[in-house]
């Protein structure tokens, strides 16, 4: 399919509701899966103007490495059970931060970020990657943007290779 993305206009719930088939889609085509992270990062920055989205993905054991992404530089390493990614990795559970400066042991990598969300993407029951987004506005993140980015976490995982 082309490369190309409808952003309609519309409250966040609908947003989503477009925005997903158009990723599926926007995937289904390319197995490089660095490629397919890259657009997936910037369809969502360019749908919602989040501050940073993208991707760490499980590099051993014990550490996750950045991936693609689209915002500012960020932390390279992250250790397993450290910070919202790291905790995120090891409970499998989405975690919702509305004011990172009250998440005990939050990893800041800009001071511009105020909220977070982090969305495991497990294959074969294993965390492979971890969706972090964050936002330069406090409680940004609702349960609609965990539904529709855990409904993302699977179409993600149904692309990567075993
Ligand atoms: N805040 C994250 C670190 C990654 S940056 O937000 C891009 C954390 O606490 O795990």
């Amino acid at each position: 399919m082309a490369e190309k993305l409808n952003i309609v206009i519309g409250d966040r719930d609908k947003r989503y509701q477009e925005l997903l088939p158009q990723l599926k889609a926007l995937i289904s085509d390319e197995l490089n899966e660095v490629a397919n992270l890259a657009n997936i990062s910037a369809a969502l920055r360019q749908t919602f103007k989040f501050f940073w989205v993208g991707f760490y993905k499980v590099d051993s054991d014990t550490e996750l490495v950045l991936g693609p992404f689209q915002g500012d530089i960020a932390c390279t390493r992250i250790i397993r059970g450290s910070g919202v990614c790291g905790t995120s990795w090891q409970t499998k559970q989405t975690i919702i931060v509305p004011d990172v400066d009250k998440y005990p042991g939050h990893i800041s990598c800009s001071v511009m970020s105020k909220s977070e969300i982090v969305v495991p993407i497990l294959k074969s029951g294993k965390v492979r990657l971890l969706l972090d987004i964050d936002s330069n506005r406090l409680d940004d993140f609702s349960e609609i943007d965990k539904k529709y980015l855990e409904e993302l976490a699977v179409i993600i995982s149904n692309s990567l290779c075993d």
